[in-house]
């Protein structure tokens, strides 16, 4: 190490003498120094031939290009790398010209002649000037993607007069929403019109398996046809949405991205106790729990302030990755795997988005680089993997009355023997003089 480092300072001074004879050698250009540079003509070269290859289009090292002017100027993880103005004291310069104790750029390969080193430098002397039309456009990756577009309520759109001359929303039985007029919107776009109204018997039946996935029973049919209230459709979807299966229905969709599983999966694929956030999922949606909130607990409901049971059951959303356990696994790969796999979870479910390639290398396609994707992933990785235990609410009593028992057996007994603390201070004297005559035998022997 140490020698390397001496030879490159070797490099580096040698680099500094070729300079003033690189100089004094051409009498007809004027010195970099003094003359104007340009960028296309001067420096744009350099930087094609020694540097894009690892800051280009296909690699950015250290997330740094050098063909697209703002990241450029902005730097890269490391920071900021041209300083306009001052090229003392932009990193940059002291990469190329070898000045930097622990970073030569290029890494590899032949060094940038002493020439090009005064190029560059006169180039951020004289203010680093690059013409636009001599960067590369980067086309914002994946943003019209929808999972990067956020959720904005649409204008409703205005219905056309129906063809018959009849007024648009009278062709619709009551109640009418506004989902309506975009219904009736894009039939009148596709140049259809509406099916006739059902009965109520197949409304009711679609409604029924919509909302809570199971048929209505034949007295709910009975009640809903004989009920003439201008209300009663209202009232079957507020008695559906009212149901504890409106919750069970609609968990499996959140559930499946979640991979919820009541057994670890792989060889022994062993039972495993995860009803408990199946039940939270369930529950989320029956109380009406707002979406933030839904992803806010199963992310981190173990670091709300004053977490209940309740929350930290709902990060059962990061635990549900199959458990290998056969003989012979290494714990820290299998460990590792349940990782990207949370890390997967995390990206389908909550973000929209496929994550995994970021794993290696930046998305290709997707605004999403492996450096991001680590950093999510440190944040989940700072824990060993614990189980928590947790109780049903009769559990909670029972915990609660035993507890209970306790105290009352301890008050008892302090009341039976209120000069505990003195017997005890005693007990705590003869214990000591008992185990110096211990102490003292063994010495003696
Ligand atoms: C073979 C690949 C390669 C080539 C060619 C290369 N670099 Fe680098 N560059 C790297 C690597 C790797 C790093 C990260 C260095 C580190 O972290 O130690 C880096 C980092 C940098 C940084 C720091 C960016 C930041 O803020 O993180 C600058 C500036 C830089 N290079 C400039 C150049 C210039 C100018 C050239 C051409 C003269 C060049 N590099 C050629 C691989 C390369
Ligand atoms: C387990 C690691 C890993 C994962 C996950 C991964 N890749 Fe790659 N990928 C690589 C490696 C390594 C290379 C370089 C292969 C080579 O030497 O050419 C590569 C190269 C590529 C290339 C060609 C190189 C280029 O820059 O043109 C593309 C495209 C690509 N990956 C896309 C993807 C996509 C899309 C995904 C996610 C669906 C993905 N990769 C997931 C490891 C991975």
């Amino acid at each position: 190490m140490a020698r390397q480092r001496c030879s490159w300072l070797w490099i580096s001074s040698l680099s500094v003498m070729a300079v003033s004879i690189g100089l004094a050698a051409d009498d007809q250009t004027p010195k970099p120094a003094t003359r104007k540079i340009d960028f296309v003509k001067d420096v744009q070269p350099i930087f094609e031939a020694k540097c894009l290859s690892c800051h280009g289009a296909k690699k950015q090292e250290s997330a740094y290009r050098l063909d697209h002017k703002p990241s450029a100027l902005r730097g890269g993880d490391i920071g900021r790398a041209i300083v306009p103005g001052k090229s003392g004291e932009s990193p940059l310069i002291r990469y190329v010209a070898g000045l930097d104790p622990d970073i030569k750029m290029p890494p590899e390969g032949d060094r940038l002649t002493a020439e090009q080193v005064a190029v560059l430098r006169a180039w951020i002397d004289q203010g680093a000037e690059w013409p636009e039309s001599a960067s590369v456009e980067l086309k914002s990756k994946g943003t019209d993607h929808w999972a990067f577009k956020a959720p904005v309520r649409p204008r409703v759109p205005t219905v056309r007069p129906m063809a018959d001359g009849r007024k648009p929303m009278a062709v619709i039985p009551n109640p009418q929403t506004p989902i309506d007029q975009f219904i009736l919107d894009r039939l009148q776009r596709e140049g259809l019109t509406l099916s006739p109204e059902t009965d109520r018997v197949t409304w009711l039946r679609r409604v029924s398996l919509d909302l809570i996935g199971l048929p209505p029973t034949i007295e709910e049919v009975d009640a809903f046809v004989a009920d003439n209230s201008p209300d009663a459709f209202d009232k079957q979807v507020e008695r559906l949405l009212a149901s504890p299966h409106y919750g069970e229905r609609w968990a499996r969709h959140w559930l499946d991205a979640a991979r919820y599983a009541d057994s670890d999966g792989f060889e022994k694929d062993k039972s495993r106790q995860m009803w408990f956030y199946r039940d939270w999922v369930v529950n989320a949606l029956n109380r009406d729990l707002g979406y933030d909130q839904f992803l806010t607990e199963q992310l981190a409901g173990d670091l709300l302030p004053n977490t209940t049971q309740d929350q930290i059951v709902a990060t059962g959303f990061l635990r549900n990755s199959m458990l290998n356990e056969e003989g012979g696994v290494d714990p820290e790969q299998f460990r590792m795997d349940a990782m990207f796999d949370r890390m997967e979870a995390v990206g389908k479910a909550m973000l929209g988005l496929t994550i995994q390639c970021a794993q290696c290398h930046d998305h290709k396609f997707d605004p999403l680089t492996q450096r991001d994707y680590y950093r999510l992933f440190a944040f989940l990785n700072n824990d060993h993997e614990a189980q928590s235990v947790v109780y049903s609410e009769a559990e909670r009593m029972q915990i609660a009355d035993l507890r209970g028992e306790i105290n009352d057996i301890e008050e008892e007994l302090r009341k039976a023997t209120p000069d505990w603390q003195q017997r005890l201070a005693e007990w705590e004297v003869s214990g000591t003089a008992l185990a110096g005559i211990i102490h003292g035998g063994s010495n003696s022997r």
